[in-house]
């Protein structure tokens, strides 16, 4: 969901590798409930791995501001992000496998807020390219890219919904993907209050 201008090749071997670990994830998390239906099953680990992505994505950026070491990773954001709305993509796809509804009665709610989400994050991937970055106008486009935030906090109600009251029949996993929901803002507010502070001492300095 970044800037990153690197070559043709290198473009895809970074895709490559983010897709072959995110299917990995999806395989940890299928392997995890294999006394569940597949297609349930399939679609739950689709929407975690997409999840996972959407945390790593929001995690670089104040992960990087904390400890400069790691900005060298911030580049990846862009592949995390498209990789993130194609997992999403997927797992809405899997979730109608036996039927589609466009609102279940009871969960009309976080559906729409998943409905706000995917089209938010086909959005902002479809735009993730230094094509888009050309024709809309760097400071443009970040503006369009602050929409990940919506993306973030409509899908975490959207998470929280299915994995607590939805449906309560995981164990600890649920608590897992709170853990993930909360380090997000936490890391963002560590990292605004490490800014101030820098910001500070050159202020009593100078
Ligand atoms: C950015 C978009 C989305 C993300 C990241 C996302 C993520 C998730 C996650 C992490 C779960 C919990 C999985 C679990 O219980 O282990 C979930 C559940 C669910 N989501 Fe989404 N979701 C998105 C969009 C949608 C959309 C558009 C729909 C369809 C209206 C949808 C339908 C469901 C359903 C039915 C469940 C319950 C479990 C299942 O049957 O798959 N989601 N979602």
């Amino acid at each position: 969901m970044f800037l990153a201008r690197v070559s043709m090749k290198n473009a895809i071997l970074r895709h490559g590798v983010v897709a072959f670990l995110s299917s990995l994830i999806v395989l940890l998390f299928l392997l995890l409930r294999l006394d569940f239906p597949l297609s349930s099953n399939l679609s739950r680990a689709l929407a975690e791995a997409s999840f996972v992505l959407l945390v790593a994505t929001m995690l670089l950026g104040p992960l990087g501001r904390l400890y400069p070491p790691l900005m060298k990773w911030i580049t990846w954001r862009r592949e995390t992000g498209i990789w993130f709305a194609v997992f999403a993509l997927l797992h809405f796809v899997a979730s109608n496998l036996n039927g589609f509804e466009l609102l279940r009665q009871g969960r009309e709610v976080p559906m729409i807020l998943g409905y706000i989400a995917l089209a938010w994050g086909i959005l902002l991937a479809t735009i993730s390219s230094d094509k888009a970055i050309a024709y809309f106008g760097s400071r443009q486009w970040k503006w369009l890219q602050t929409m990940a935030y919506v993306i973030f906090y409509t899908v975490s109600i959207h998470v929280a919904f299915n994995m607590f009251w939805a449906y309560q029949d995981q164990k600890w996993l649920p608590y897992f993907f709170i853990i993930l929901a909360v380090s997000v803002p936490t890391f963002q507010l560590l990292a605004f209050i490490d800014e101030v502070g820098k910001y500070r001492k050159k202020q009593k300095a100078g």
